[in-house]
């Protein structure tokens, strides 16, 4: 039932910015070791993790001038992945260089290129306001996962876990799960909406505002491929007190055809300016993605260990089948284009 097909003409996101604050880092995406670093200029480059003259990971290397040296013999790499220096050697041969991944910074995400080069238009980055530090103050979150990136989607696709696995911390009612969301297909993707009305508002927002009895609730997210989430919901309180409106963006990206990475955010248009509002919603997060982790790494240990596995649909499968199947058509794009 699981997939290890991965679309490649797509941007992933790769890292956070700042983890390339203390070096080089080596991160597999889609099976493929590669080592981003920040060039001379600040700016970040993505690598292939092995040094073309023994292999050893690049990632192992340090920043010298604004190229990558290997640590091993010492070459040195450009940019483009071209040894430009090697020790005791006056010619640096050709064909020495690696392979490099268009890389793309926007607002605090660096997003990677796994396809054919020729084909990355960076104007399909998908548009993520909220990651602007600056207007939006957050805190950058990310979790390795010991499942594959597709079930870690199907999670995102279908919000009626949020009664049962989030019960404590996003959810807080039963009336999530019992309200059949809308879903529209987009061209890269879908929208979904869900409004649920008269529930108590979610456990978290209780604890860093005064929202308290009942409030009506509404969740509106895009989930595009590869599998990046960008939502906007809302928490309105039945008194007449005012909407609270909060952001995500989330992605998905595959480490291995077993492992993901899994990088998210929340911000909100509400006490801006209070650090103690941007600490609180990042540790809420935290808390219910560890929810969604411990579950869906039991899921997928549960239906490696058990074998043959013939999933019963229910009516909230509806967007993870339709978004399954987008995946689908784009891995057989892509080998059909190659
Ligand atoms: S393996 Fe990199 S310089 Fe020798
Ligand atoms: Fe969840």
């Amino acid at each position: 039932m699981l997939k290890a097909e991965f679309p490649r003409n797509c941007w992933y996101v790769a890292a956070w910015s700042h983890e390339l604050d203390e070096g080089p880092l080596g991160r597999t995406i889609l099976g493929e070791p590669l080592v981003l670093w920040c060039d001379g200029q600040g700016h970040p480059v993505a690598l292939a993790d092995r040094c073309c003259h023994r292999g050893a990971p690049l990632s192992m290397g340090r920043c010298v001038d604004g190229r990558l040296q290997c640590m091993y013999h010492g070459l040195k790499f450009d940019q483009s992945g071209h040894c430009i220096e090697m020790p005791g050697q006056d010619q640096v041969p050709r064909k020495a260089r690696v392979r490099a991944y268009p890389l793309v910074q926007r607002g605090q995400w660096l997003w990677v290129w796994m396809g054919e080069p020729e084909r990355a238009r960076e104007a399909d980055i998908p548009h993520t306001p909220w990651l602007d530090a600056e207007r939006w103050p957050y805190r950058p979150g990310y979790y390795h996962y010991q499942a594959p990136a597709e079930l870690i989607n199907d999670n995102l696709l279908d919000f009626s876990h949020l009664s049962y696995v989030h019960e404590g911390t996003l959810g807080g009612s039963e009336a999530i799960a019992g309200t059949r969301p809308q879903v529209t297909p987009l061209p890269h993707g879908l929208r979904i909406e869900r409004r649920v009305e008269g529930v108590p508002p979610a456990p978290n927002i209780t604890r860093f505002t005064s929202v308290r009895g009942t409030v009506n609730r509404w969740f509106s997210y895009d989930f595009l491929l590869p599998g990046v989430l960008l939502m906007e919901f809302c928490t309105e309180p039945t008194d007449g007190g005012e909407p609270l409106m909060q952001y995500t963006c989330q992605a998905v990206t595959p480490e291995t055809p077993h492992t993901a990475h899994y990088f998210f955010m929340g911000t909100r248009d509400f006490a801006l300016a209070d650090p103690a509002v941007t600490e609180a919603i990042y540790e809420g997060l935290v808390t219910a993605f560890e929810e969604d982790r411990l579950i869906i790494e039991a899921q997928y240990r549960a239906l490696r260990e058990q074998g043959d596995f013939a999933p019963v649909a229910t009516v909230a499968d509806q967007a993870l089948i339709q978004f399954r199947r987008l995946v689908e058509q784009r891995v057989a794009e892509d080998s059909a284009k190659s």
